[in-house]
């Protein structure tokens, strides 16, 4: 009898997992699924979980959803558990957002200093999860889609003994399917390998039906806006493109545009528009939709937030553990030497093939040498933001934000680590 469990189930994103596992049921029958969430998520998840509960009955499968704040209750026997949680709700993610913006720096909530203190919340919380998993479902899988995904999966791996955990992001996935679109061919005749950093991963190569089409799809992708719906589609210069000789992800613009990306958040910023300030208001308007009775598919609507294909991501991944399919599939997992340019206990995101046993990553060498020094410096930045999480240490904190390439001084470093420390302390118990 299959389990899952998700935590952070009152998430505006559950009716895109439901699809997933609704088109997927004969290959991946699961019979419960039990969506977690805490008091203040409480009505959220009343609405979604009665619009799963919708969804699986029109599509006719068996599958019994349960809904529950008591999250020890959930996890008893699960087979998967899948975390979609936001410590601190969409109020927090504006702050790390504004407060940076405010003193004139990128304002990402998995970025620069934004996804600094995503990850000092959120650290101690993925955690707890872990004591409690080991303690009632010792033999589940956790999947971590909560962000900043690269820094949880650094610190999990450095920090407990836990092993079954693969940190999951929608990007490459989503750069896969729009490779596919500028070839107009469905994506399963694309294969794409990546490699590198969660939210810096890179396009090495493209293959469509075999046969290695990189270049092509470089120049095809150099004449698209290829981005995601939370990312502003500004082009990427096509010579940079050429010569980097892979395809960026949309969340490289931060690091190769900096100064346009820069502009346009501070303009969204100044309009009040940050992009948690939108989201916010997109998630009441689905909310409200969800709140339709006579809704039993997931709206389009949806399609309006970064998430695009999460489901996909997601089930194909848990499909492929419980099948042993050894099929290929982009995770953020242990490095064991997959990628040269990092530690033998690095977390990276890598092509990998997913079997019962976990993702085994394919050897991938190096990346080209001119992406070398920044993989390496956010590498640095996310082990030390991992160890501040973990330690509590203030000057870790310090150190990680000023060593962030979309930090440009130590001294502004300083003041925006303190005015988020002081705004987002009720959610930083270990400092
Ligand atoms: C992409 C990223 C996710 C991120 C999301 C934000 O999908 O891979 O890690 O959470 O965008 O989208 P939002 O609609 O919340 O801005
Ligand atoms: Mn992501
Ligand atoms: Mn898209």
């Amino acid at each position: 009898c299959l389990k899952v469990v998700t935590i952070g189930g009152g998430s505006s994103y559950t009716p895109e997992l439901i699809e997933g596992f609704i088109k997927r049921h004969k290959e991946l029958p699961v019979k419960e699924l039990w969506l977690v969430d805490i008091e203040e998520g409480k009505e959220k998840l009343e609405i979604v979980g009665s619009l799963a509960k919708r969804m699986v009955k029109k599509a006719g499968i068996d599958m019994e959803i349960h809904l529950t704040l008591d999250r020890r209750e959930a996890l008893k026997d699960a087979n998967f558990v899948t975390t979609q949680l936001r410590v601190g709700l969409l109020e927090a993610r504006i702050k790390d957002e504004r407060i940076p913006l405010s003193h004139g720096l990128i304002g990402q909530e998995t970025n620069g200093a934004g996804g600094l203190f995503k990850a000092l919340r959120t650290v101690p919380v993925v955690f707890d999860i872990i004591k409690d998993i080991e303690e009632l479902c010792p033999n589940a899988w956790l999947i971590n889609f909560t962000n900043p995904t690269g820094i949880i999966s650094e610190a999990v791996f450095k920090y407990t003994n836990f092993k079954k955990y693969i940190g999951l992001c929608n990007v490459p996935i989503h750069l896969k399917n729009d490779v596919a679109k500028l070839f107009q061919v469905e994506p399963d005749r694309i294969y794409m390998e990546f490699g590198g950093l969660n939210h810096m991963v890179y396009g090495l190569k493209v293959c469509l039906d075999g046969k290695d089409v990189t270049k092509e799809a470089i120049e095809r992708f150099i004449t698209t806006k290829i981005s995601m719906e939370n990312i502003k589609a500004i082009d990427f210069n096509p010579e940079f493109v050429r010569a980097l000789g892979a395809i960026p992800c949309p969340y490289h613009r931060y690091y190769y545009k900096t100064k346009e990306m820069l502009v346009e958040e501070l303009d969204e910023f100044k309009k009040g528009k940050a992009r948690g300030q939108v989201v916010k208001e997109l998630e009441d308007q689905l909310f409200e939709l969800y709140k339709d009775e006579s809704l039993d598919i997931k709206p389009p609507q949806l399609e309006k937030r970064g998430g695009a294909y999460y489901s996909d991501a997601a089930c194909n991944l848990i499909s492929s553990i419980y099948n042993n399919k050894q099929d290929i599939q982009v995770v953020n997992t242990l490095n064991n030497g997959a990628i040269r340019n990092f530690k033998d206990d690095h977390a990276i995101e890598v092509s990998s093939i997913i079997t019962s046993q976990g993702p085994k990553p394919l050897s991938i060498g190096y990346l080209p040498e001119c992406t070398d020094g920044l993989v390496s410096q956010i590498k640095s930045f996310e082990s030390l933001a991992a160890k501040a999480a973990v330690t509590g240490d203030y000057e870790t904190a310090l150190l990680a934000l000023c060593i962030n390439p979309l930090v440009p001084s130590d001294d502004i470093a300083k003041v925006v680590l303190d005015e988020m420390m002081e705004a987002h302390k009720e959610y930083l118990p270990q400092f």
